[in-house]
């Protein structure tokens, strides 16, 4: 059975960015594609361990923490067709529909929490609490890794504001990325270390990034439904060149960071 692609009921021009893309086909819905997420995968080693994926979204990540057999394994979304969807198929593992900060996990219950492309979505307060609530569920020791978009450091506050008001227009969704040396700073103000971290250009809307996290065949599956669209192709448009007005001052990154 195919998944519902959520909010399918909202129309092309109002539906938030990530939907749009998951409505036109696409899987992976984060910056620095499924290259990031593996080498985070790497580095924090699932086997065997308590992991809690936020925002799982369309599940890509979740396929890959799987075949790594981890102890146990929690998903939380706000999105209920998601929790829905990924319930279906993933049977040994737990989804939670509500949003991450609401969640109702044990002090120091877990080994790993991974966060792609939700903490942006979400306000500076809101960022903060999510991060104190990591710390909350987190073992001593255990990693908390991040996978966003990030001013390059020299951008200034009102270039921010800018572009972040541009980027959520476009997006018909709040976003607020940090600048990465602020990312980092949320993390160590919250008593995390960082272990790791990279960062590279925002390509998730390339033809070469796209081939290589969706595969072929879903990339022209995708390339025929615009063609065949023209108010898809319209919008896709925009916020394609929205993001290109900001590519020059921003990146995809990951964190990997360790609760001292
Ligand atoms: C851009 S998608 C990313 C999905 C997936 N992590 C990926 O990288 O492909 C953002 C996801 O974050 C979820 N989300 C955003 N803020 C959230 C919050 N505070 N609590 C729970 N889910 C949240 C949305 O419902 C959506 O599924």
């Amino acid at each position: 059975m195919r998944d519902k692609v959520p909010l399918s009921n909202i129309d092309i021009e109002n539906i938030p960015g990530h939907w749009l893309f998951a409505r036109i086909g696409k899987k992976v819905l984060r910056p620095g594609g499924k290259d990031f997420s593996k080498e985070i995968l790497n580095i924090v080693d699932v086997n065997n361990k308590d992991i809690v994926e936020f925002a799982p979204g369309l599940g890509a990540t979740t396929k890959l923490i799987s075949k790594l057999k981890p102890k146990s394994y929690v998903g939380i979304d706000l999105d209920k067709t998601v929790c829905d969807n990924l319930s279906k198929k993933y049977l040994n593992f737990t989804f939670i529909n509500s949003k991450v900060q609401e969640n109702n996990l044990e002090d120091e219950s877990k080994d790993i929490v991974l966060a792609e492309a939700m903490l942006t979505m979400n306000d500076n307060k809101e960022k903060d609490i999510i991060v104190k609530e990591v710390n909350r569920i987190l073992k001593s020791g255990g990693y908390f890794a991040i996978h966003e978009v990030g001013y390059k450091d020299g951008v200034c506050d009102y270039s921010i504001e800018v572009s972040n008001r541009s980027l959520s227009n476009v997006l018909n969704h709040a976003i607020a990325p940090l600048r990465i040396k602020d990312w980092e700073k949320l993390l160590t103000k919250n008593k995390f270390e960082i272990v790791e971290k990279k960062d590279k250009d925002r390509d998730m809307l390339s033809i070469k990034r796209i081939i290589r996290d969706e595969v072929i065949f879903r990339t022209l599956l995708m390339g025929l439904r615009l063609l065949f669209n023209k108010r898809l192709r319209k919008r896709v448009k925009s916020i394609k060149n929205s993001f290109k007005q900001q590519n020059p001052y921003i990146r995809a990154f990951y964190i990997v960071a360790r609760k001292n």
